[in-house]
């Protein structure tokens, strides 16, 4: 070895150990803020996997929920993860709380899609209910099925009880009766985007298409009022019209009830939460994985009706979500009208790498705001 490649040696070897001793620091750190953003490291010194997901706050703990993503693929090949936190900024990796299989037979086999899962506690049945969008293995986004696990165990495992498209043979509440008789011609309204199309769509023309079958569920949130009554919200109608859909009391079935959120307003990616008896709904618009401007609705009863307000956030980055789209909107629990709106920046090519931005939500003359923040913590709320 000659003087040069000694010296190239040992200071490649000095590197790695810096590289190691940085990274072992920042494990053990405990953070004290929020970096919108930033890599967030798990307590085993990994970045948090857990995308598209949600928290539910249980006995004290705040448990994460998401997506488990590989790099280079947005197919599930692990399962939904789960993360446990008593701060919000310091989270242990609590394992997968539920698995994907390898039986070809499967619904939720290795190589199936599973997004935006969401975990619920029944207090009656004591159960844990998850959740989440599910698209079956080498078939793209064509099922659209709404997937349930129930765990007696926070962490899980979660054992799947069924995925179907959701609420078959039902109309939506706002869908008055006599409507219901008529029969829309898809050949009538061939062409997207026209008026008339619009129109069709706003009377019912995928409603009607997907009546036997149960409508279309892709991206989704759930939400627990404060009478303990659940419903699922999900992108439904080729992700044209949002649907609110009220859950069994044990949160494990569609009950037939639902409403129609905005036909044709193609929203995706809601995330809801309650204050001063108000119901606020943030949402995206549909541009695939790149980000677009959010969306605001507000209603007075969960059942609607829901008016269209304009983009909540403002600022620099406003119009692209500040490059993310949300996922899930997190009361912080012990503190009066303190929201976290979470969402994900999502890193398609490798899909690991997507990121967390988390935002408080501010409130102007009664309205939720959100504004870009580089770093921040709970203070903010006091
Ligand atoms: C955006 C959605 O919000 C995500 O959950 C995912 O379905 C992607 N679209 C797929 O393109």
């Amino acid at each position: 070895m000659n003087k040069f490649e000694l010296k190239y040696r040992l200071s490649f070897f000095i590197g790695c150990v810096l590289i190691l001793l940085s990274a072992g620091v920042q494990a053990q750190q405990k953070l004290q803020q929020f970096k919108p953003g930033a890599l967030w490291m798990d307590d085993k010194g990994n970045h948090i996997n857990a995308h598209g997901g949600g928290i539910l706050f249980y006995n004290g703990m705040y448990y994460w929920f998401g997506e488990h993503k590989g790099e280079g693929s947005n197919n599930a090949y692990v399962g939904v993860t789960v993360y446990a936190s008593k701060d919000l900024y310091n989270w242990k990796n609590e394992g997968v709380a539920f698995n994907v299989n390898d039986d070809k037979a499967s619904l939720t086999q290795r190589g199936s899609i599973i997004e935006r899962p969401k975990v619920i506690h029944n207090k009656h049945t004591k159960q844990f209910v998850m959740y989440f969008h599910l698209e079956l293995a080498g078939q793209g986004y064509g099922a659209a099925y709404a997937a349930v696990a129930v765990s007696d165990k926070v962490t899980g495992p979660y054992k799947f009880l069924r995925a179907s498209r959701v609420n078959p043979g039902h109309w939506p509440l706002n869908i008055p009766g006599g409507d219901r008789r008529q029969r829309i011609n898809p050949d009538d309204y061939k062409t997207w985007w026209t008026d008339k199309w619009r129109e069709g769509v706003e009377k019912g023309l995928f409603v009607q298409e997907h009546l036997y079958s149960g409508q279309m569920s892709r991206d989704m949130t759930l939400f627990v009022d404060d009478d303990s009554k659940a419903y699922h919200i999900y992108s439904s109608e080729e992700n044209l019209t949002l649907h609110i859909a009220e859950l069994s009391d044990d949160y494990t079935q569609h009950t037939g009830k639902y409403i129609r959120i905005a036909p044709a307003g193609h929203n995706e990616a809601p995330a809801i939460f309650k204050r001063n008896g108000k119901y606020y709904m943030i949402t995206s618009g549909c541009t695939g994985w790149d980000p677009n401007a959010a969306r605001l609705l507000v209603a007075d009863q969960i059942m609607g009706e829901w008016k269209l307000l304009p983009n909540p956030c403002v600022g620099d980055g406003a119009d692209k979500t500040f490059q993310s789209q949300g996922t899930y909107i997190l009361p912080v629990a012990g503190k009066k009208d303190a929201f976290i709106f979470m969402a994900d920046r999502w890193r398609p090519k490798n899909p690991i790498d997507g990121r967390y931005v988390w935002l408080p939500v501010q409130f102007k003359n009664e309205l939720p705001v959100l504004s870009w923040l580089d770093e921040w913590d709970l203070k903010v709320f006091d």
